[in-house]
């Protein structure tokens, strides 16, 4: 079938025009205007080849008529969508999706997008977004996986195959788009759309890896990001592009540019006009021009003026029709909503429910406040606004979600209190972001009232995403007063923190008796916060990003270098132990803040449960072993209380000396396990290229010979170490 591909694909673009070539090139927006007078003579010339943002079935099928009956050729469309963490149902944020831990569920999460979202034509989503992320500043770590790579390829390559499934022609597949291509994630301050200056080791080692492993893993397009790399936009940039991802990498699927960043490359300064930034951008090896006319108006004078050869207009649109022929659309251009495989609502439900409840992460739980006893509560306080916001808890990036099949996390305690403790409520502001306090004197009467009080916080959807960045990444609004006055109560408070991005906790993490993390759990947010408060399951979410003290410590990450000068707790003063006179030389001379020490309020890998978790007996065997031979690192793990729990076994590397600095822990296998209570079980973790490898100073992989430490726990800062060698060759 491939190589009818290939020919069926030759044979059309010989049969093609310059016109009709540049035309499959462009991406027209369908948004308010639907089927607008330019787009329905754009699909009766044959001069677009991808449509975004139409959601409406009849409207999609008389789009893909107009293309494939009355236009000279019939090429059918791509049909465009921005499906980031479900359609309809909305599941967690990414952010969230990857605190559980598990490529299964979210496999199956993009699965069930792509069910609800191909009934409406869709074809082609522009997820995942696998960016790696260190700034929580950065609005749209939200969509990410967090700030490690190797999560980040795992989860990245499960969505790719949820979405694509085994075959892309299959009824119910859609297309992915792995992007933001490449290092986003590293905008300067935080700050979205701005510059961003990756060394190449950081770009080798931490942001490229995801993208090749969804390229390998087959995911069908890449987008690359808005930003300025160093000094050329990568919408621009040809050794990324054209030179690694294309000629290196072998990926032959279509690159389409980010929201009008072709015209954007003159806003950078980086091409004199629409004329030049056409042709850099074709250059560089851009397939599609999303929302934006640089290539409809000026490739095929550029070709005529011989400034882009009629190759390099081959080489996209072949990308163009290989994914066309790839989906299918050629045989089957309509959707027939009935004929569609059969979605199971229930298993729907049950993914969405799991996912939701594997996301959420207990960061603190002091005298076992939770979870809390239904048989002994007779009234339960629940208070602020995101403990009943239908929409919020969805989370950012969620144009098709259907907030009226939200179940709060209000009404899930009513309905789990029924006949058996009341509910107190009170939003106590509109928003999070209110500095009032008028509501306060309420929320502290039914919190007197109260056994317990369960106080929703954080912020709302709006506050992450793209372009919603933040420069202090504390509670907003006038949060952080109302735990001090609800602490001097005196009874047992519980935070539930909703938000799209790690928060600076540090200003009531100790007025809390518990905190749970839930990030924007998505639809069923409601059911699953519901049951892990009351104890129906125990929490087992891990955080996949690092949770700051204060915002000044960003970037903040475990896996960092060691620098000649690493802390230790010794060598770490804290400015208000400083004493008067103190003699320069009399503070720790190593890497730490005076005001915050060195370490995050909480690290990547970290989340309590119910349950409890002893890790023991860690092995590398062989000891040594020859280079290319695999080394299986081990341990036991027991779960030594009276609750069944899952707990993330997670495995960690140090390569202990190489030929360029290694970080002193690197995430390299992850496994979730269920544990009934006393219940132990022995964890084995393969290493070989995969896990040792890393790109030089001369940017090539490779595995070194010498000392290997890892660890086998439940965080970046497991404790079980053990040593291996790997042996020079030869
Ligand atoms: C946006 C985003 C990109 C998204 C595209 C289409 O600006 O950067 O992630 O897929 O435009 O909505």
């Amino acid at each position: 079938m491939t190589d009818s591909i290939e020919a069926r694909v030759g044979a059309l673009l010989a049969r093609m025009s310059l016109d009709e070539k540049v035309g499959q090139m462009c991406q027209i927006n369908a948004g308010e205007a639907r089927l607008h007078e330019h787009l329905r003579w754009a699909l009766h010339a044959g001069r677009v080849g991808s449509v975004l943002n139409e959601v409406d079935v009849e409207t999609v099928n008389e789009m893909q008529r107009l293309a494939v009956e009355e236009s000279r050729l019939g090429i059918p469309l791509l049909i465009a969508r921005d499906v980031i963490h479900g359609f309809s149902t909305v599941f967690p944020i990414p952010l969230g999706q990857a605190a559980a831990w598990s490529p299964a569920l979210v496999q199956d999460a993009a699965r069930f997008a792509a069910l609800e979202a191909s009934r409406c034509g869709v074809n082609w989503t522009f997820s995942p977004m696998i960016d790696v992320c260190r700034d929580p500043r950065w609005g749209r770590i939200a969509e990410s996986f967090g700030e490690d790579p190797w999560l980040t390829a795992r989860l990245g390559e499960a969505m790719v195959r949820g979405y694509q499934g085994e075959d892309l022609a299959a009824a119910g597949a859609i297309a992915a788009c792995a992007k933001h291509f490449v290092a986003y994630g590293a905008v300067e301050a935080g700050m979205d759309y701005a510059a961003t200056a990756v060394p190449p080791n950081e770009m080798h080692n931490v942001h490229l890896p995801p993208f090749h492993a969804a390229v390998e893993e087959g995911v069908a397009a890449i987008m690359p990001s808005f930003c300025d790399l160093d000094g050329v936009p990568a919408t621009a940039n040809r050794p990324l592009v054209r030179d690694l991802l294309r000629d290196s990498w072998g990926f032959d699927g279509v690159v389409v540019s980010d929201w009008d960043s072709v015209r954007q490359l003159a806003i950078h300064g980086f091409t004199e006009d629409d004329r030049a930034s056409a042709r850099e951008a074709a250059e560089a090896g851009i397939s599609m021009e999303m929302h934006g006319d640089a290539f409809a108006c000026h490739l095929p004078s550029l070709v005529a003026a011989g400034e882009v050869a009629e190759e390099t207009i081959d080489e996209a649109v072949r990308a163009i029709l290989r994914l066309k022929f790839r989906l299918g659309l050629f045989e089957q251009p309509y959707v027939d909503p009935p004929a569609m495989p059969p979605l199971d609502a229930g298993e729907l439900h049950r993914t969405a429910h799991a996912l939701a409840l594997r996301s959420c992460v207990l960061l603190r739980n002091e005298h076992h406040t939770l979870p809390l006893q239904r048989g002994q509560l007779r009234s339960l306080a629940v208070l602020g606004p995101l403990a009943d916001a239908p929409g919020e808890q969805l989370g950012t990036w969620i144009f098709d979600g259907d907030a009226g099949r939200s179940v709060t996390p209000l009404q899930a305690l009513r309905d789990a209190g029924a006949n058996a403790f009341d509910v107190l409520h009170s939003p106590v502001w509109p928003t999070t972001r209110s500095h009032a306090t008028d509501g306060f004197a309420e929320a502290v009467r039914l919190a007197a009232r109260a056994d317990a009080t369960v106080l929703f916080l954080g912020e709302e959807a709006i506050l992450s995403g793209e372009a919603h960045c933040r420069a202090d990444i504390g509670l907003p609004g006038a949060q952080t007063a109302l735990v001090r006055r609800l602490r001097e109560l005196g009874k047992p408070l519980i935070a539930v923190v909703m938000a799209g991005r790690p928060l600076t906790l540090t200003d009531i993490i100790d007025e809390v008796d518990a905190l749970l993390f839930a990030w924007h759990p998505g639809t069923l947010a409601g059911p699953a916060i519901a049951d892990l408060l009351l104890g129906k399951a125990s929490p087992s979410g891990k955080l996949p990003v690092s949770f700051p003290r204060m915002v000044g410590q960003i970037p903040i990450y475990y896996s960092r270098r060691n620098t000649g000068k690493p802390p230790s707790p010794e060598s770490i003063v804290h400015i208000d132990d400083i004493d008067a006179n103190a003699p320069q030389l009399s503070l720790g001379m190593s890497a730490f803040h005076l005001d915050a020490g060195h370490a995050p309020l909480f690290p990547f890998g970290y989340g309590l449960s119910y349950a409890h978790f002893e890790y023991a007996d860690i092995r590398a065997e062989p000891a040594s072993a020859a280079m290319g031979e695999p080394v299986v690192v081990s341990a036991t793990v027991a779960n030594t209380s009276s609750v069944a729990g899952e707990e993330v076994v997670q495995l960690y590397l140090r390569d202990i000396v190489a030929s360029v600095t290694r970080p002193v822990r690197e995430l390299k296998g992850f496994r979730r396990l269920h544990l009934a209570p006393g219940e132990s079980a022995r964890v084995s973790f393969e290493l070989g290229p995969q896990q040792l490898a890393f790109h030089g100073r001369d940017l090539e992989r490779r595995v070194e010979a010498g000392e290997f430490h890892a660890w086998i726990g439940g965080s970046s800062e497991a404790a079980l170490q053990v040593a291996f060698r790997v042996l020079a060759e030869g």
